[in-house]
């Protein structure tokens, strides 16, 4: 499958290669339109609940989200990445390939630190 850059020009979620990398391998399985899972993996719950992660967060559609809610998607994605809950466990037994190294966490808070404005909203 060709790698596209997630429209870096206007408005993806980010500009920075690896970001993106881990993003697309670990996340836009479940929460962007383009993903596809291993078919093995395609049989955890939560894949099947894909429909609602893409309703909670779609990377997809990351552009039209206006600045306030791409402020809070932030945040929340900060929160799963600290808590671990994403991705879901019951899927990386699947995929360990999902699975987010602590050196792909820390890229990420690093990432999220430089992406998530501190002043009040
Ligand atoms: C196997 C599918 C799957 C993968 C892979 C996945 N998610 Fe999710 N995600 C879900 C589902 C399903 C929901 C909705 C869950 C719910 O409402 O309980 C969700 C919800 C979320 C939410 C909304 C907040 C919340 O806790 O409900 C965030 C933020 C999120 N995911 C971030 C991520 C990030 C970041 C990654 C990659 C590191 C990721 N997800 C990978 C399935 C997935």
């Amino acid at each position: 499958m060709p790698t596209k850059l997630a429209n870096s020009s206007h408005g993806g979620v980010t500009t920075d290669p690896r970001i993106h990398q881990i993003l697309e391998r670990s996340c836009y399985t479940c929460h962007s339109t383009t993903g596809t899972a291993p078919w093995y993996a395609a049989l955890s719950p939560a894949y099947m609940a894909a429909g609602s992660a893409r309703q909670a967060l779609n990377f997809s559609d990351w552009s039209t989200y206006d600045a306030h809610h791409q402020q809070t998607q932030l945040k929340s994605i900060e929160s799963t990445i600290n808590n671990g809950s994403m991705p879901p466990g019951n899927y990386t037994v699947l995929d360990h390939s999902a699975r987010l190294s602590n050196a792909e966490k820390q890229a990420l808070r690093a990432w999220l630190a430089t992406q998530i404005s501190s002043g009040p909203q």
